[in-house]
């Protein structure tokens, strides 16, 4: 029985938006999967979706002013929306508030009830809401809830128990005949480590008083299903109605997960399924965290602070894609930095892809190779290795990705990219053209030909521009892309821009709350009232004004981000809120002296101003 490769990302809460952390594993999943089929021994299908139910997700609402069910079904919409723009082509996106999970669950539940899997019992323990469990004393940290840091509260309730305990002899036999179902192998042994332990039984109950945003338990009228319980689940209650047209079976091929929910996937979720009857999944792998490294260089003092999705939105998905996968050694953390993002992407997409294609581009159409392509003579310049290295680049890709290795495989493609630009250098064809053109000409033809295996193989991760490129190989007349710049250089300056709108960092657990800061801290600001003595457009940068202001002992140049909400000859006259003692820079070849303050809702940018006359020069505060 051939079924298909089945695989899946967490599903997420929907107690805020996406934050680079869920983009990155989303984005792993959509990259395995385009993989899975280019090297397409088996079907695939990925399934991702959201986690609804629980306290977090209801405080969420509540703090919205919406029902639980209005907050997700909004929450749906913009979910689906991100993934849309980091092109991610799930097969099915379940929501766990939806009839076809709920009614599984519940059937999951019986099973494990009548096998008198479940007990009852009042239990006393430490609740961190923010986790959604209990910790027993000794679990604490510093009073704290060990994983997050948060605070916990002491709690007392009846509620219903599934015994975990009772199958953690079979889970340890489990992992010892089955060594690869979790990835890394250092994981595995994460996992072994906490199995040495005594494993408690898991508490799968909420009482109804507490918490009614939940899917009932069927056997109690006055309680709702732990949200992890109901969650892990959703897995395999995808299975049972796919959408129409497609199909899928358990087990799941493989989970892909980060490490914060290694315990639940790796020792709860086979539990239960062992207990309820059902196999485990194949393989689980878990990958390490994005981190903000350098704090100060992400921080607000430095205005160094961009949302990473809004690289996405800037600069296309597929920089963004191609970003986050090489730059992370799967399984490991890595640090996100603006900086490493532009170097990463002019270095490997501008330089190397970017100039192969524009060169090719450009001299194909200068010397008219198209004539030779017809002649069905070929040459092979790469001493006869020519098909022989492209099968072993694509073998050596093709391992990498059963092995979860993406920056690897990325790796071998781009040395390929790398050898074919010093192949065209060592032709020189914008000098051998004139001497013989012929022998160039299918020289040149064949690096094109190449350029197609390249951007065959480089589809899975961007797949957008990669369609473009093959289009333009495809074509028989080689229409250019327009610009010929596949891959755009990007000026840092052009991200300042954004710096100025103070958006949030990476922003890990979803957070949206600022750290505070103290009074002397605020001190450090040096912000006074100035007044615009002159306004005028930026050449080539439409969203840039350059302003001279004057902040009563100096006139400074300013440059701001408002051209989209301002008129030049509107400024004229206007009193504006200067940030004075800003480190200089230079946006668009035109250095700015300070920072006009603004409120700034999405694409509206309304300037801040006095509410009466103020000499010019005054020091806010
Ligand atoms: N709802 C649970 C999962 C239930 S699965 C049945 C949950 N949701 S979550 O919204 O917190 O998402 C956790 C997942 O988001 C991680 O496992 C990982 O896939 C991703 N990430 C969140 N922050 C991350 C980083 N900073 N770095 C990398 N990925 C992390 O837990």
């Amino acid at each position: 029985m051939s079924s298909n490769f089945y695989l899946t990302t967490p599903l997420y809460y929907v107690n805020g938006e996406p934050h680079i952390g869920h983009a990155y594993t989303t984005i792993l999943a959509d990259v395995l999967t385009r993989y899975h089929r280019l090297f397409g021994e088996r079907e695939v299908h990925f399934l991702t979706g959201l986690d609804e139910h629980g306290q977090k997700v209801s405080q969420a609402a509540a703090e919205n002013s919406k029902t639980p069910q209005e907050h997700c079904d909004e929450m749906a919409v913009l979910w689906k929306d991100v993934w849309e723009k980091l092109s991610i082509a799930y097969d099915d996106f379940i929501r766990t508030t939806e009839p076809r999970h709920e009614k599984v669950v519940m059937d999951f539940l019986n099973r494990i009830y009548e096998k008198d899997d479940v007990y009852v019992k009042k239990y006393e323990g430490w609740y961190s809401v923010y986790e959604e469990r209990y910790f027993t004393e000794k679990d604490l940290v510093d009073g704290k809830d060990p994983i997050s840091g948060r605070p916990v509260e002491k709690r007392e309730e009846t509620n219903y128990f599934f015994r975990m305990s009772k199958y953690q002899e079979w889970l340890i036999d489990y992992y010892e005949k089955n060594p690869d179902s979790v990835i890394p192998k250092f994981r595995l042994n994460e996992v072994k480590g906490f199995l040495r332990q005594p494993l408690g039984d898991l508490c799968i109950s909420r009482p109804k008083s507490r918490l009614e945003w939940g899917i009932p338990i069927p056997w109690d009228d006055d309680y709702v299903t732990y949200v992890w319980f109901d969650a892990l689940i959703n897995y395999y209650s995808a299975t049972l109605k796919p959408p129409k047209g497609k199909t899928v079976t358990w087990p799941a091929d493989l989970h892909l997960i980060a490490k914060d929910i290694l315990t639940t996937h790796a020792v709860y979720w086979p539990i239960m399924l062992h207990a309820a009857g059902y196999e485990p999944p194949k393989q689980i792998f878990a990958h390490g965290w994005w981190l903000d490294k350098d704090a100060a260089k992400m921080s607000k003092s430095e205005g160094n602070v961009i949302r990473p999705l809004d690289l996405a939105d800037k600069f296309g998905a597929d920089t963004f894609r191609y970003y986050v996968m090489r730059e992370m050694t799967a399984g490991q953390d890595a640090n996100f930095s603006i900086d490493g993002f532009v170097k990463r992407i002019n270095s490997d997409l501008a330089n190397d892809l970017g100039n192969l294609y524009s060169r090719l581009a450009k001299l194909y159409h200068q010397f008219s190779w198209g004539k030779y392509k017809q002649s069905g003579s070929k040459q092979d310049n790469f001493e006869g290795k020519l098909t022989e290295q492209l099968n072993a680049v694509r073998d050596k890709v093709k391992n990498e990705i059963e092995a979860i290795r993406p920056h690897k495989a990325i790796e071998e493609i781009m040395a390929l990219v790398r050898e074919l630009n010093r192949y065209i250098e060592h032709w020189e064809p914008w000098k051998s053209a004139k001497i013989k053109p012929e022998a160039t000409g299918y020289a040149m033809l064949e690096a094109i030909d190449c350029l197609d295996w390249v951007a065959e193989l480089l589809a899975p991760i961007m797949p957008e521009r990669m369609k473009l490129l093959r289009q333009w190989i495809k074509n028989d007349v080689h229409i250019p892309l327009k610009g010929l710049h596949l891959f755009p250089r990007i000026d840092l300056s052009e991200l300042q821009i954004d710096e100025q709108n103070g958006n949030d960092a990476v922003n890990h657990g979803g957070s949206t709350v600022s750290d505070e800061i103290s009074i002397e801290d605020f001190k450090h600001l040096d912000i006074r009232v100035g007044l615009v003595i002159e306004a005028k457009k930026i050449k080539g940068a439409d969203r840039l004004l350059s302003l001279k202001v004057d902040i009563g002992n100096e006139v400074r140049q300013i440059v701001a981000g408002i051209a989209k909400s301002y008129n030049p000859e509107d400024l004229k006259g206007k009193r504006v809120i200067v940030l004075v003692n800003l480190k200089p820079v230079k946006l668009r070849g035109a250095l700015s002296q300070g920072m006009v303050l603004a409120a700034v809702s999405g694409k509206d940018i309304v300037l801040l101003t006095t509410d009466g006359n103020v000499e010019i020069g005054v020091e806010v505060s």
